[in-house]
C-alpha cells in the first residue's frame, strides 16, 4: 500500500460561496464539482488544481464535526486526503502499525469515491483522509 497523490486539500470556511469567489477572483480557480454530503453535515465545492483540488467545507448543521472544528480552531485547514489504490487495504495498514482511525471500515465519500479517515492524534496532528477513487 502507498499513497498514489493527493486528492485534496481540505479547507474549512463558514461562507462557502465568499470562499469559492475568493479562490476564483484571485487565484482564477473554478468549480469542478459541488455537493452536499449530508452523513457528515457538510456541504463540499472543488476547485481543480492540476490532478488534485482544493476542497472548502462548511457545516450544514450546528455541531457536525466541521461545525465544531470552525468553533474551536477557527477557518483553515481541516485535512489531507491522500489518493491509494485500495481504501479497506490502506486502512488496515494503518490499524495494524498499532495507529488510531476515525472510520474503522471504508465508506461513501463524495462524488462516488471510497473514504476512510485516519485519527490526527497518531499522525502527528494531521487529520488524513485515503481516497479510493
Ligand atoms: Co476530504
Amino acid at each position: 500500500m502507498a499513497l498514489t497523490e493527493i486528492d485534496h486539500i481540505a479547507i474549512a470556511v463558514r461562507d462557502l460561496d465568499a470562499a469559492i469567489a475568493y479562490y476564483r477572483d484571485t487565484f482564477g480557480c473554478e468549480v469542478a464539482h459541488r455537493e452536499v454530503v449530508a452523513s457528515d453535515g457538510v456541504e463540499e465545492a472543488l476547485l481543480a488544481v492540476a490532478d488534485s483540488y482544493v476542497q472548502l467545507l462548511t457545516p450544514t448543521w450546528d455541531d457536525s464535526p466541521v461545525a465544531k472544528f470552525l468553533e474551536r480552531k477557527g477557518e483553515g485547514l481541516h485535512h489531507v486526503g491522500y489518493r491509494v489504490d485500495d481504501c479497506g487495504a490502506a486502512l488496515a495498514q494503518v490499524k495494524a502499525q498499532g495507529h488510531r482511525v476515525i472510520d474503522e471500515a471504508p465508506r461513501p465519500g463524495s462524488r462516488g469515491t471510497t473514504v476512510a479517515f485516519v485519527h490526527p492524534k497518531t499522525a502527528f496532528g494531521t487529520l488524513i483522509e485515503l481516497v479510493e477513487e
